[in-house]
């Protein structure tokens, strides 16, 4: 393969040949997006730190959800944001609580959409941590059980799918335990299991009112320097049984998607946080980018690095790209 006799400009002359031996391509069937609830009749408040995305009452919420299954994106998944706050996040497993009220009302209007939903405390805590606190320190442990319910009074809601977000250890056994004992053993796990501590969550903390009150998540997200314990910390989900395993942020982190995707035979997903999508459209309202193409190129290199689904505030406005083009 030496110039002259092998020329890499020739597959590349005209669109045809481009076409033809590309070797990414991102749909529609490969995208999740992500939505926020809340509380109340006709709210659609815009995140100002995320142009284009909101905090939804079910009712403006389903509008949405129905577009995104008309474009022919499989799945939502939902985050919520509760009337109340408490220090054991009584809201994330309220019978009645924004989250499972809005699945029932998605699932009603658009049964096929598969409904995903975020388990975590954080936006359910008055102290914003992803667990129960004592003192000053998160306990694990105790932690774990509130967690259970919360997958499980989704999943009794109507959900189709539960990802447990919160980086507490031993998470996904309890979560697996408790929805067989409900006879919710059809419902997969989708398993936040590399997930980092990382400053791309910015946005997403004022769209769902998650920040920490006092300190950070350090103790229990992953440290960004780490590879090999991306890896570990996936062979444990795996062993206790997520179905689907997640790495978190995407772009940052393509080196641990590829690896993660060599590394086991589950589907991968990744999730192309907050703070990713705030950049390209940041460049783009002040005219340094074309957010677009750079949306296209983000999308495909995290399907490159071995993703085989992409948690994206994008999906919309890149499956009507792709309708279109
Ligand atoms: C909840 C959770 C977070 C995100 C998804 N689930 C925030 C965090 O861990 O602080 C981030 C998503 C995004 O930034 O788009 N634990």
């Amino acid at each position: 393969m030496l110039f002259p006799d092998y020329r890499p400009r020739r597959m590349r002359q005209n669109s045809a040949f481009r076409r033809m031996v590309r070797e990414t391509r991102i749909d529609v069937n490969d995208m999740i997006m992500p939505l926020f609830a809340v509380d109340g009749k006709n709210v659609k408040n815009p995140i100002p730190s995320m142009p284009g995305q909101f905090q939804l009452s079910s009712d403006q919420l389903v509008k949405i959800a129905e577009e995104v299954f008309e474009l022919g994106i499989p799945a939502i998944i939902l985050f919520g944001l509760p009337k109340s706050k408490d220090p054991l996040g009584t809201q994330a497993y309220a019978k009645n609580g924004v989250v499972q009220r809005t699945i029932k009302e998605v699932k009603n209007k658009i049964p096929e959409l598969a409904v995903i939903t975020d388990v975590c405390l954080c936006a359910y805590t008055d102290h914003g941590h992803c667990g129960i606190v004592e003192g000053r320190q998160i306990d694990n442990d105790a932690t774990l059980d509130l967690l259970a319910r919360t997958a499980v009074s989704h999943a009794k809601a109507g959900a189709d799918m539960v990802a447990p977000s919160d980086m507490m250890d031993g998470r996904v056994t309890e979560i697996r335990g408790a929805l067989d004992e409900e006879n919710l053993s059809h419902i997969p796990i989708m398993s936040y299991a590399a997930k980092y501590c990382s400053a791309f969550y910015g946005p997403f903390r004022e769209a769902a009112d998650s920040a920490p009150q006092f300190g950070d998540r350090r103790t229990y997200q992953m440290d960004p320097a780490n590879a090999l314990e991306a890896i570990r910390e996936t062979a444990m989900d795996v062993e206790e049984g997520a179905d689907v395993i997640m790495v978190k942020p995407a772009l940052p982190y393509l080196d641990i998607i590829c690896r993660i995707k060599e590394e086991f035979d589950l589907p991968v997903a990744a999730y192309n946080v907050s703070g990713e999508y705030a950049m390209i459209k940041a460049a783009e309202q002040l005219g340094w980018m074309d957010g677009q193409r750079v949306m296209m190129e983000t999308l495909t290199s995290i399907k490159r690095a071995g993703a085989d689904m992409i948690l994206t505030y994008f999906a919309i406005e890149a499956a009507r790209s792709l309708r279109d083009a």
